[in-house]
């Protein structure tokens, strides 16, 4: 017979070897890095001009970052940090290249969820963030799922997990309880509130002291930066039902919200969520923190079953909170949670599949105008560049058949001009 003791054994066991497994198995070139992007994509992929339009504004003006230029001399290949500097510095037709921002606003929050595994998530997610990243957006990812696909994806393997989404829900935890008691001993005048304790098994885990910079971790992308996640958040969902207990008037869901609306209204524009398949603390706080929700879905029958489900089961839980705060006021969180959007986006389409077809038909039935006119399309670009953990727009097009790459990227390019415009749009109503 096995009991707690043995498994505590076995990790430890684990933990020992941890260091000695991870260099047997680890790889320098498992150090992710940027590739460099050509003339061609630059110019008619990324910044939509004429690839000649382009190289006379590079022979034209000598101050123009000129990329690195290949051995044989037909291509020049920039950084994103070159392609970031000549969108700043270059004009087209009077016209500028930097993408919309509206003045005055904080960056904008979505979420990428649905509660089933492999609806396309972080693939999404991912691409997204990418997509972002090359209109010359500032991107931070959170990702909420302790099975940390976009973590890895985008090069965090190391994570400890104090650093996740769980440090923050018990960093806020301590610092609520103590404006809460703060609150509770100022107010003499007759209120009654209990003071909360937080045990020292909690407070000393020294989380309470962590910065709000410490969370957030760049990548081999310079404007995208990342608040990852690993399989020790996991223990978020367990702790997360004892911290409620010990502090009730906590607004547990606010935690990541609470902590987002610390950062500078200018350090991001675009701030994407990967959530976990399921409804727990993790997910209710990504929810929570969203000005839209962006929920992916495959073209099954039982897809489009457990997307009904998911959106069933998000608002009891929302229902749930909206009554929250009533003992205590829960800071500046607004009840019940509303969003500036809610979109349904069909990944894995196959556009000659009529059962696909039909699906898609029925999603827009159902959701009328929440649905993504531009599903994103079943390809194998995607597992051939998810192998190396990369996304279509990382792997250099040389690597697989040019017109699997082109169709693959168009149909992300498709569905992020779409998911931009949704984001311009409920910028303004935040
Ligand atoms: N458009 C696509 N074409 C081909 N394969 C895809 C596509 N989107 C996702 N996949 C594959 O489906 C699997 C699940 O995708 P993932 O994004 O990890 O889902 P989730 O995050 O919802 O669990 C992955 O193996 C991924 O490579
Ligand atoms: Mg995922």
């Amino acid at each position: 017979m096995y009991t707690h003791e043995d498994l505590a054994r076995l990790q430890a066991q684990s933990l020992k070897m941890q260091s000695w497994i991870r260099q047997q198995t680890f790889s320098p070139e498992n150090i992710k890095t940027l590739r460099r992007f050509s003339s061609w994509e630059v110019s008619e992929l990324i910044f939509q001009i004429n690839q000649s339009t382009f190289r006379g504004r590079l022979a034209a003006e000598p101050d123009l970052p000129g990329g690195e230029v290949e051995p044989d001399g037909r291509q020049r290949w920039f950084s994103l940090d070159e392609i970031n500097e000549l969108r700043r510095k270059m004009k087209i037709n009077r016209k500028t290249l930097m993408p919309p921002r509206p003045a005055g606003k904080r960056a904008f929050r979505a979420a990428v969820a649905n509660f089933k595994g492999g609806a396309g998530k972080s693939t999404v997610a991912l691409h997204l963030a990418h997509a972002a990243a090359l209109d010359g957006y500032r991107v931070l990812v959170v990702d909420f799922d302790p099975q940390a696909t976009l973590s890895h994806s985008m090069g965090l393997t190391d994570v400890a997990e104090d650093y996740t989404v769980w440090g923050i829900m018990a960093r806020d935890l301590i610092r609520e309880t103590d404006r809460m008691n703060a609150a509770a001993s100022g107010a003499a005048s007759g209120t009654t509130l209990p003071r909360r304790q937080i045990p020292g098994s909690i407070r000393d885990l020294g989380l309470g002291e962590l910065r709000h910079g410490d969370f957030i971790k760049t990548t081999a992308w310079s404007t995208i930066d990342i608040i990852p996640s690993c399989a020790n958040a996991a223990f978020v969902e367990f702790a997360s039902a004892q911290y409620r207990h010990l502090n009730p008037e906590w607004s547990f869901f606010a935690a990541v919200s609470r902590y987002l609306d610390g950062l500078g209204d200018d350090d991001y524009d675009l701030i994407l969520f990967d959530c976990p398949p399921a409804i727990g603390y993790q997910s209710m706080n990504a929810v929570f923190a969203a000005d839209m929700l962006y929920i992916p879905s495959g073209p099954g029958y039982w897809e489009y079953d457990s997307t009904t489900s998911f959106i069933g089961q998000l608002a009891e839980a929302l229902e749930d909170l909206s009554g929250f705060g009533a003992t205590f006021p829960a800071g500046k969180i607004s009840l019940p949670k509303a969003f500036a959007d809610v979109r349904f986006l069909m990944t894995r389409y196959e556009p000659g599949n009529d059962l696909h077809r039909a699906m898609f038909e029925a999603f827009r039935k159902v959701f009328g105008e929440h649905v993504a006119e531009h599903p994103i399309e079943m390809t194998r670009a995607v597992e051939q560049s998810g192998r190396f953990l990369s996304s279509v727009y990382e792997i250099d097009y040389r690597e697989m058949t040019r017109e699997t790459w082109r169709r693959a990227r168009a149909s992300f390019d498709r569905a992020y001009e779409e998911f931009k415009g949704s984001v311009i749009a409920a910028w303004d109503r935040i």
